[in-house]
């Protein structure tokens, strides 16, 4: 059992990194920007490096400890090394890891899916949120035999060239209109509208009508922020996707297993035709679901002409972790826990930092964020008048003293099972100093 001990904040804000440091300066030589995936990189002036994990805390290589805000960018709502979820992964390591041939981890996971998620008849496991938004979209063009697609400003679905059109998170955080690389030819049959806004939903689709295939959102937006949808609009969306004959997909990736067992859907009482799911399904291991009608999903190969495949699908490993993970969230108390850590720190950011600066926190259950000088933010062009270098100020300032949230306002505070009252009292007093100092500075 790891023991953490107390860093005084003083250390922090001298920044005893100085293997973190060199080991970035490694990194830059091996990997575009020193990192693998574009977010890591945007916390300054380098990211630290995790030595070990444990409950809410990250330790780094240089001993400093961290309250985890970020929890892996969502998966990890039990917090790290859950003893259940290591005892599921040691079991199966002791069995072997990758069969080539299915096993019977891969059938109990799927039938715990299926019966949380109201929508849902079959799935099939890849290994990404992406791969699962990709092989959804497909799934729908194949099924309908159209080729056109709705997303909604800011969404995120993925490192796909079929969404990386306005699309949230790092490609948010870094400006980026989509992504270079995409052929126009393929993002022209991206459609982005605005999201709460059923109207210009409904013209933009029933003027696409012909060759509409799908409709993909995020059902509470995770990657502008947190953000969201207004009484009725996911109800808007099944109605749209109805009289057009476009397939509705809720991306769950964030949302599945947050909000609660039945995620969005369950939450709101709308179904997808399709769900994607990711994050908290691999218990912190890679994974992607694609979810549905059994009349849809047997459109995939074997059994029909869409393909999917591949060497890692249902990984053993992963689905150990997920199971576990699963059957601990069928407990409850992690909902519990987690979703008051959540309404107690939401409601120190207020208290603390919207009576200072203005602004606004929006919050669904464990998931929340701090969009600072505005007034609403319903949609992507609100968030965008938030002020984004005051979010990024705050998270150098936690840093500093100890506690870890994503290095841009385009992500989500999560909190987890493991945010028991005393990390969240450290964490609150961390955001009451910041906001003085803060003040002072400004
Ligand atoms: C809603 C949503 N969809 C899809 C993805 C892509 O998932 P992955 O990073 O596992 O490819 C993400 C990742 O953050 C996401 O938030």
């Amino acid at each position: 059992m790891l023991r953490f001990y107390r860093i005084p904040v003083l250390l922090f804000g001298a920044k005893r990194l100085s293997r973190s440091f060199e080991l970035f300066e490694k990194a830059k030589r091996l990997f575009p920007g020193g990192v693998n995936s574009p977010i890591r990189a945007a916390v300054k002036p380098y990211p630290f490096y995790v030595k070990e994990a444990q409950g809410a805390i990250l330790r780094d290589v240089d001993g400093n400890e961290y309250i985890d805000y970020v929890l892996g960018y969502g998966p990890l709502i039990l917090g790290h090394k859950h003893p259940e979820v290591l005892k599921a992964v040691e079991e199966q390591l002791e069995r072997g890891w990758l069969y080539g041939t299915p096993h019977e981890m891969e059938i109990a996971l799927a039938e715990k899916i299926v019966s949380h998620l109201p929508s849902v008849d079959m799935v099939r496991f890849v290994n990404s949120g992406t791969e699962a938004t990709m092989t959804a979209i497909r799934l729908a063009r194949g099924y309908t035999k159209r080729n056109k697609i709705i997303k909604f400003d800011g969404c995120y679905h993925g490192a796909h060239d079929s969404v990386l059109v306005k699309a949230g998170s790092a490609v948010s955080h870094y400006g980026l209109p989509g992504s270079a690389g995409v052929p126009e030819a393929l993002s022209k049959l991206t459609l982005v509208v605005p999201y709460n806004d059923p109207a210009t939903l409904e013209k933009v689709a029933k003027e696409n009508k012909d060759g509409l295939a799908a409709i993909i959102v995020e059902p509470v937006m995770g990657n502008a922020g947190v953000i969201l949808p207004e009484k009725d609009f996911l109800k808007a969306l099944r109605q749209v996707a109805d009289e057009t004959g476009a397939l509705l997909i809720f991306d769950e990736v964030i949302t599945g297993y947050r909000l609660g067992l039945s995620g969005a859907q369950g939450y709101f009482g709308v179904m997808p035709d399709l769900t994607t799911l990711g994050k908290i399904v691999g218990g912190g291991f890679p994974v992607g679901v694609i979810g549905g009608k059994r009349e849809i999903m047997e459109y995939l190969t074997p059994t029909g002409p869409v393909f999917n495949a591949g060497t890692f699908n249902a990984h053993p490993v992963t689905m150990a972790a997920g199971l576990a993970t699963v059957k601990e969230l069928e407990r409850g108390y992690v909902y519990e826990v987690a979703n008051k850590a959540a309404e107690r720190v939401a409601k120190a950011i207020e208290q603390e930092l919207v009576s200072r600066f203005g602004g606004v926190v929006n919050r669904i259950a464990s998931m929340f964020q701090w969009f600072p000088k505005v007034d609403e933010v319903k949609n992507y062009s609100d968030a965008q008048k938030a002020d984004k270098q005051l979010a990024v100020k705050l998270h150098e300032e936690l840093l500093k003293r100890g506690v870890f949230i994503a290095p841009s306002m385009f992500e989500a505070w999560f909190t987890s099972a493991a945010h028991s009252d005393d990390v969240v009292e450290k964490t609150i007093e961390a955001i009451s100093e910041v906001a003085r100092v803060l003040k002072n500075d400004a």
